[in-house]
């Protein structure tokens, strides 16, 4: 174990799907690791009424086919859960009752630092904070709040959460999470642009026709419609996930690996996209919603929400000035899937015959964030033969081919950044200022303008119609690697 200083983790939400799936299974990983601080304990609280022993037995299953993926025998299993069930206690408490803070008080009284993680609904949030800082939890300086994403709901709500915060914390002691910049793959494309000079001089407007973006998902809202049919596409999604994916490949390069300066090239980006205009918002941003989604449960069967989201950008700088950013997510599409495609421009001359569609295919850098993690150049050869043919080709970098040991998860990077104070992969609040901005007059329109035509894509398509035209209308198409470049018309590999 390291040496860290005592720390206790206090779960706002311990009863809820993000702390099952993904918070207590990272913290064990880092519990093998042994990275955790040695005196570190996680105090969940909710309001379901369990014992200790429920809410331990609550994770417990979960664990143990983490611990069978990493090859434990049950043996070894058991005795690491024993071991790391020590750390965990449970504590019935009403969030939403000033009272309950003083009973917290009393329980955090023995340590000199506590992290507070909000995996709560996004709307108790500014409640939670104000109790908090009211029962003056926040006091010591060495304590820390992690918000996950949506943060906020609109550029109001979100400059609103903003002053909450700061009302009792420094900026420093905020954490907002993204767990996009924990991946490793979103982590990668710093090292491609940024550890290479090969690729450097061709990423810009002189070399590069367009960007896509797509985050792709293959299941529904699942449990998760209560939360998500308040919510929708863009607030889940754009205004944080695929925003970080479009920062990471548009920013200039930063002069180091520090918080500021990191955070300042990324959000530089933000602040260089062109407004999209009020009164052309259709023209620039598509919704979708998968016919069904109406009865999932806890989704008001008259919901007007997007499950599917397509935007086209531009970043208005030196180095992009009208290259078109596509950027799509989708619930209920063909496969899940997140990449980053950058279509290079075409041959300026056609030195070949040209008869066969593969003449006028663009060369593309293909960046695939999840599944078979990868990074894809593809390019044209001379197909063998008595003819001159061209044809398309792929180099393919594949992760696990090179790296075969377990990655650490987004949470264990990220929750091990937050116990060791270092905010460099965190969402600062102008981030979220200059996201909100770019995104509110879409929700504002979205939101006069009630869809004439939902539901209107079906499950395993690619989204509705108006997706396509949104991109084909500037003589393109959804480019995706493999067998789904066939789904979208594009020259086929054979
Ligand atoms: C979450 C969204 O932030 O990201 C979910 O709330 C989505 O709706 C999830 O399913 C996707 O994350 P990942 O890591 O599976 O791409």
């Amino acid at each position: 174990m390291n040496d860290l200083m005592p720390t206790i983790l206090v779960i706002f939400g311990a009863g809820g799907d993000l702390t099952k799936h993904k918070i207590i299974p990272a913290l064990y990983d880092l519990f093998l690791d042994q990275k955790l601080p040695q005196d570190f304990s996680i105090l969940g609280l909710d309001h379901q009424g369990w014992t200790q022993e429920e809410f331990n037995n609550h994770f417990k299953e979960n664990i143990n086919d983490f611990s069978r993926q990493r090859k434990m025998n049950e043996k070894k299993t058991e005795e690491s859960w024993r071991t790391f069930s020590i750390f965990l206690k449970y504590l019935n408490l009403d969030f939403l009752k000033p009272e309950s803070y003083a009973l917290l008080h009393e329980e955090l009284k023995r340590s000199p630092k506590y992290i507070f993680y909000l995996a709560t609904a996004p709307f108790l949030v500014k409640n939670i904070i104000n109790c908090l800082g009211e029962a003056k939890l926040f006091s010591n300086k060495e304590s820390r709040v992690v918000i996950e994403k949506p943060f906020g709901k609109d550029l109001k709500s979100s400059n609103e959460l903003n002053e909450t915060l700061t009302r009792f914390l420094d900026e420093s002691q905020i954490y907002r999470i993204d767990h996009y910049l924990g991946k490793e793959t979103v982590q990668n494309i710093l090292a491609l642009r940024f550890g290479n000079s090969l690729f450097e001089p061709l990423w810009n407007r002189n070399y590069i026709d367009n960007v896509q973006i797509t985050v792709a998902e293959e299941i529904g809202v699942e449990s998760r419609g209560n939360y998500y049919d308040k919510s929708g596409a863009l607030r889940d999604m754009v205004e944080n996930h695929l925003f970080q994916l479009l920062c990471l490949i548009a920013m200039e390069p930063p002069v180091d690996f520090i918080k500021n300066e990191f955070q300042n090239k990324m959000i530089d980006v933000l602040h260089s996209i062109r407004p999209i205009p009020k009164d052309q918002v259709s023209n620039f941003a598509v919704r979708g919603q998968y016919i069904g989604y109406r009865e999932e449960v806890r989704v008001d069967p008259n919901s007007k929400t997007e499950t599917f989201a397509a935007l086209k950008l531009y970043v208005d700088n030196w180095r992009w000035q009208d290259i078109p950013f596509y950027l799509r997510v989708g619930k209920k599409m063909p496969k899940q899937v997140a990449e980053i495609s950058l279509q290079f421009r075409s041959v300026p001359h056609q030195t070949f015959p040209g008869k066969t569609c593969e003449m006028s295919m663009p060369n593309n850098l293909i960046i695939r964030i999840q599944p078979e993690e990868s990074i894809i150049l593809r390019f044209q050869v001379k197909r063998p033969g008595t003819h001159f043919e061209l044809h398309p080709v792929d180099m393919r970098f594949c992760y696990n081919e090179y790296f075969p040991e377990k990655f650490p998860s987004a949470y264990e990077t990220l929750l091990l950044d937050i116990i060791n104070g270092d905010g460099t992969l965190f969402v600062r609040s102008d981030r979220e200022t200059a996201a909100w901005s770019i995104i509110t007059p879409v929700l504002d329109d979205w939101e006069k303008n009630i869809p004439s035509d939902f539901s209107n894509y079906s499950e395993g398509s690619w989204g509705p119609i108006a997706s396509d035209e949104l991109i084909e209308r500037d003589g393109r198409k959804w480019l995706l690697t493999s067998s789904s470049m066939e789904d979208h018309g594009a020259c086929p590999l054979p």
